[in-house]
């Protein structure tokens, strides 16, 4: 048998700036009204100009390793996930390594938009299974007001900053990561992307002009695609791990819309009161909605050992990643 990952402990990070649909009616032309209706989002969190997604992404770790006891220099690896690093290179896990004193770990950043944190978490548990290191800190952080255009009502209204972190260890009895779903569609990079700032579409003055610095999305194709793809997902990711949903205690699904988490637990046939949902506070924060949830409501008490958590993401990519764990 290969040696389970479990999450030791979690931590979080939400800036204190608070943006509310009121605060986002004085700067396009939307309502509280359309927001709420149409997302279940009442307000985000904004990141201040010199707190970047390594600082937020630190803040969460520190608080991780805190609450589960651990010693910075007992970190093996650090994973980040993020779409939106701190610097093309360095890796944000590299100056997140350096922020909380990580000084043995090896550290990377993971890519997969919104799916992040969850290829980030299964990546980490194959580290643990293989036996080749014992503590790894897996973080999801992003600063997506940094690349949110704020004149385009379509999106800006839709996202948040924030951060989550969990430390995974190999706890004995326990059987932690049961099973896994990730898949990807690049037949579909067009419908959610930041078109420039990579070697596509270098950053020049006409670019920046057309505003292809921001984050673009067609949110209708975006949404059918994402409900799909979710339910195919925990579906898979269920049979792995030789579960039926009514055997999952908590469903964590990722936070872009409550319209699509509604429709993703009815076709799954499971009553919201099992599934954790905070996007009304925070919005879409990408990597960190996972973790941020994990973090939340442990803190609340409401997981307890041997409870299985179904998580299940969709992202950029496009990209979808769903896991079964035990608490
Ligand atoms: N305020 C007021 N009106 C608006 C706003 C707004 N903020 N945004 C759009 N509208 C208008 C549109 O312009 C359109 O007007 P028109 O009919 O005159 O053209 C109308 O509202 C309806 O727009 P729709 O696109 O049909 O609205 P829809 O019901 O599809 O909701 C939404 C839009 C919320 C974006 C939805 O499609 C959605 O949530 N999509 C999925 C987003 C998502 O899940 N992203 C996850 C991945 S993110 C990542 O990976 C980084």
């Amino acid at each position: 048998m290969p040696r389970s990952a479990s999450i030791l402990s979690t931590g979080a990070y939400l800036p204190s700036r608070v943006l509310s649909n009121a605060d986002l009616e004085k700067m396009v032309d939307t309502s509280d009204e359309w927001i709420l209706s149409r997302t279940g989002i009442r307000e985000r969190r904004i990141a201040a100009d010199d707190e970047f997604t390594s600082d937020m992404g630190a803040a969460a770790a520190r608080q991780a390793l805190e609450l589960g006891g651990i010693n910075p220099k007992d970190i093996d690896l650090i994973i980040v996930a993020t779409c939106t690093p701190d610097t093309v290179f360095p890796s944000t896990a590299c100056y997140i390594q350096q922020k909380i004193g990580a000084t043995r770990a090896a550290a990377f950043d993971v890519q997969a938009a919104c799916s992040g944190f969850l290829y980030a978490l299964v990546t980490a548990s194959q580290f643990i299974s293989s036996g080749v290191y014992k503590t790894i800190l897996v973080i999801g952080a992003e600063k997506l007001s940094s690349i949110v255009n704020w004149q385009d009502r379509n999106t800006c209204v839709l996202f948040g900053d924030g951060a989550g972190a969990v430390v995974l260890q190999h706890r004995p009895g326990a059987r932690g990561l049961l099973a896994f779903d990730l898949g990807a569609d690049g037949s579909q990079t067009e419908i959610l992307s930041v078109p420039a700032s990579g070697c596509r579409v270098p950053i020049t003055p006409a670019v920046l002009d057309q505003r292809l610095q921001f984050l673009q999305m067609s949110g209708k194709e975006v949404f059918k695609y994402a409900v799909n793809a979710m339910n195919r997902s925990s579906e898979i990711c269920l049979e792995n791990a030789g579960c039926k949903p009514d055997q999952i205690r908590w469903f964590i699904p990722h936070q872009a819309n409550q319209r699509i988490v509604d429709a993703v637990a009815t076709r799954m046939n499971v009553g919201l009161d099992r599934f954790v949902i905070n996007l009304e506070r925070y919005g879409n924060t990408s990597a960190a909605c996972m973790p941020i949830a994990l973090h939340e409501t442990s803190m609340l008490g409401k997981f307890n050992r041997g409870d299985l958590l179904l998580m299940v993401s969709f992202g950029g990519g496009l990209t979808w990643a769903s896991t079964v764990l035990e608490w």
